[in-house]
């Protein structure tokens, strides 16, 4: 990370979502700011815990049902994976399936090569093309893959981290990348009982705790902040009338601190807001993505059914009825 004790080394974007999140009622920091390189640590390590089932699950599905994964896509496609990040659960998707290139997607550059260098080692005779590009808006796929059928992969249920309204516009934009007559292979979290989803969110070790708070330290860090950390809490709570989990930082005592120059102060019990993970039924997910422009054909869950994995075909558009 750049030298942060300076302007020049401080993202633009991140203080100006700080500042403005903190000066709103209800205070809300965006997501994406958790994953700096401790906060991706930290969600690694999220992704290994006993409570926290998501990714265990999605990738037994993978694992356990490839061979029908299989048959239903068929192959030949180029495999887009949208936010590849450590691209950990591609290599079951492409033994399940054989694709014809892979192109994954990530904002991050460095990240983004060194996976992709890695995933090339394992798949020596399949063609990689990584992009570097923000995927929540379209992106121009490289001229080597056009004539290419595609195949959309999104694991991880990331997807419930938009709210949907944004959901549906992320949604499209993939419509839009990919083209009429893509498929999608979606992974999307369930609503399950109350106890298993806080707890999946509020681990006995303490790391998803840990990975909330280093917002705080970010903050103080790259935006000369003076947040005392002691002030503040991890809570996760589940929204029942939205759906979803959500993440917040609480004041434990009335606390003052700077950010950037600009004086806050919260009282004892107030919350900065700062995830969401919505959990969705067998319909809603359906529903939701044909509002996103995907008609789901096929799905596989775990026994309990507690994730879904859904395969989804961008057809053309029709009007009524
Ligand atoms: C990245 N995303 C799907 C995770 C989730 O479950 O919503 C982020 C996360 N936040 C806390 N634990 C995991």
């Amino acid at each position: 990370m750049a030298d942060t004790e300076t302007d020049a080394g401080v993202d633009p974007a991140f203080r100006r979502d700080v500042l403005a999140g903190l000066e709103m009622r209800p205070r809300a920091i965006p997501a994406r700011w958790f994953y700096d390189l401790r906060g991706s640590e930290l969600f690694e390590e999220i992704t290994e815990l006993p409570e926290y089932y998501p990714t265990r699950i999605e990738r037994s599905i993978l694992d356990e049902q490839s061979a029908a994964i299989g048959d239903a896509i068929g192959g030949g496609q180029a495999v887009v994976e949208f936010g590849s990040g450590s691209s950990a659960k591609t290599p079951l998707l492409l033994n399940a399936i054989s694709p014809a290139a892979y192109v994954p997607i990530d904002i991050s550059g460095e990240f983004l090569r060194e996976s992709a260098d890695a995933l090339s080692a394992d798949f020596p005779d399949l063609p990689v093309h990584p992009v570097e590009a923000d995927f929540t808006h379209p992106v121009p796929l490289p001229a080597a893959i056009a004539d290419l059928p595609k195949l959309g992969f999104f694991p991880g249920s990331t997807i419930g981290n938009f709210t949907p309204p944004h959901a549906v516009d992320f949604l499209r934009a993939m419509k839009e990348t990919l083209g009429t007559g893509a498929m999608l292979l979606i992974g999307m979290d369930r609503i399950k009982d109350e106890d298993v989803l806080v707890r999946a969110y509020d681990d006995a070790a303490g790391v998803t705790a840990a990975f909330n708070l280093n917002l705080l330290e970010r903050i103080d860090r790259e935006l000369d902040g003076d947040i005392p950390l002691d002030a503040f809490r991890h809570k996760a709570v589940w929204n029942d009338m939205l759906a979803r989990i959500e993440m917040h930082i609480e004041a434990v005592r009335d606390v003052e601190f700077s950010v950037a120059g600009r004086d806050f102060a919260m009282a004892e019990g107030e919350t900065i807001h700062t995830e969401n993970s919505h959990k969705y039924g067998p319909r809603d997910a359906r529903i939701l993505l044909r509002a996103g422009g995907w008609t789901v054909t096929r799905e596989w869950t775990d026994e309990a059914g507690q994730f879904a994995l859904l395969l989804a075909e961008a057809r053309p558009e029709v009007t009524a009825p």
